[in-house]
């Protein structure tokens, strides 16, 4: 149990939405803080009256939102958890796009914990391809999905669009409840992104890598309550809400960055794709165009990871191996080389997944146990699995060291 919960319970407008009024008896009873807010659609199917009474307080709709001027902006940060059930295929759309016409649309904006959404609609609506690239992105946003089930449908239809019963969904607020906050405390270094190295003042050499994976890994970290800081190469994203990002250009630069930051973090994740070769010498005005061939005699950059395995004191080392073949064995030989603690391995190159894609699938190595496969999933999913392993290690280290 992760104790009482400030609980937003969303109601959209769907006929699923009485299944609500079950679910926040049942938040209720395990002990939470719920405060429901509705759409004008939802109290079309359900009175608020219904909601206001198992709840014990007023319910916060649009017309009761505007006349008392509530505040979207400290409802948002006075809880933790945003459950949304149901969620119909428009409010999908909605929080998909980041449309705020409403109260709960404007609050999903402003709000910063963790979103559950738990969809219910007419089995055609929700296989739709436009309901399903919205479910992507909110997927891809680290939100949790209590995925419909298949069955008899209130359309008449049978098939998957039935809110998921009210139980499954008060079990999945628990258990994002134990996981939003399980990192506080923690600070976490994350590198990510590729490194440029200069042959002289406008050329260099680089790599594919997006830096997608460690931003990923950095929002999860923040959302579950960690101190991150991001040590991060040339990349084309936004940094995540909360991270400290501290942009580097250079494998040197990186390594002084990760050095410079070290003895705050607790777990160390080097997911950047670091150059293995520069100019150690680099001109200081343009190279000429010559008829000749040119070669260039590169020299190996620092290697931080392996740096960092030798240093080996308190912190959780994690490394990556992007390899195009071969991918345990080359994984394995990396976590024993370079001293860590796990090694990520995903394949690139040739396929549609790892650089440069928004989803990846990895194999976690470490020393206690099997290789963990986890399947094909966006890279925020793929963080917070590789965050959950992460804890396991923690927390055997600790039992071993009698702490
Ligand atoms: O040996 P390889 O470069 O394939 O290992 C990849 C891992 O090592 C990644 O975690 C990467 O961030 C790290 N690395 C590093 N410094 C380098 C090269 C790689 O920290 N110069």
């Amino acid at each position: 149990m992760p104790g009482p919960m400030k609980v937003l319970l969303a109601v959209g407008g769907g006929i699923a939405a009485y299944k609500s009024a079950e679910l926040a008896r049942l938040l209720m009873q395990q002990g939470h803080e719920v405060q429901v807010v509705m759409t004008a659609a939802a109290e079309e199917f359900v009175r608020p009256l219904t909601f206001a009474a198992l709840t014990g307080r007023k319910v916060l709709t649009n017309i009761f939102a505007i006349e008392a001027a509530i505040e979207h902006i400290s409802v948002a940060q006075e809880h933790e958890i945003l459950a949304i059930a149901p969620a119909t295929a428009d409010l999908m759309a909605k929080l998909a796009h980041g449309m705020a016409d409403d109260f709960l649309t404007t609050l999903y904006l402003a709000f910063t914990g963790t979103v559950m959404i738990a969809p219910a609609m007419n089995v055609n609506m929700w296989q739709h391809a436009a309901t399903q690239a919205n479910l992507e992105t909110l997927v891809k946003r680290g939100h949790v999905i209590v995925e419909p089930g298949s069955g008899y449908l209130a359309c008449g239809m049978t098939g998957p669009g039935r809110l998921a019963d009210p139980e499954a969904i008060a079990e999945a607020i628990e258990r994002a409840g134990k996981k939003r906050r399980d990192l506080e405390g923690e600070t976490v270094l994350i590198t990510a992104g590729p490194t440029q190295e200069p042959l002289d003042p406008v050329r260099y050499i680089s790599n594919r890598s997006s830096g997608k994976m460690g931003y990923a890994l950095a929002d999860a970290a923040a959302t579950r309550g960690a101190r991150v800081i991001l040590i991060s190469g040339p990349v084309h994203l936004a940094p995540p809400r909360g991270v400290e990002v501290i942009p580097v250009r250079t494998a040197v630069e990186m390594r002084t960055a990760v050095m410079e930051h070290l003895p705050a973090a607790g777990i160390v994740i080097k997911a950047a794709a670091v150059a293995d070769f520069h100019l150690a010498k680099v001109p200081d005005q343009k190279v000429k165009k010559t008829a000749a061939r040119v070669s260039l005699e590169l020299d190996p950059t620092p290697d931080i990871l392996a740096e960092l395995g030798r240093k080996k004191g308190d912190f959780l080392l994690i490394g990556f191996a992007a390899e195009t073949q071969n991918l345990a064995q080359e994984a394995r030989r990396k976590l024993e080389s370079k001293n860590c603690d796990m090694v990520v391995g995903n394949l690139v190159g040739g396929s549609d997944l790892g650089f440069e894609t928004d989803d990846n699938e990895v194999v976690l190595i470490s020393r206690q146990g099997d290789p963990i496969a986890l399947p094909r999933a966006s890279k925020r999913a793929i963080a917070d699995r590789i965050f959950d392993e992460i804890l396991k290690l923690r927390l055997t280290r600790h039992a071993a060291d009698g702490r």
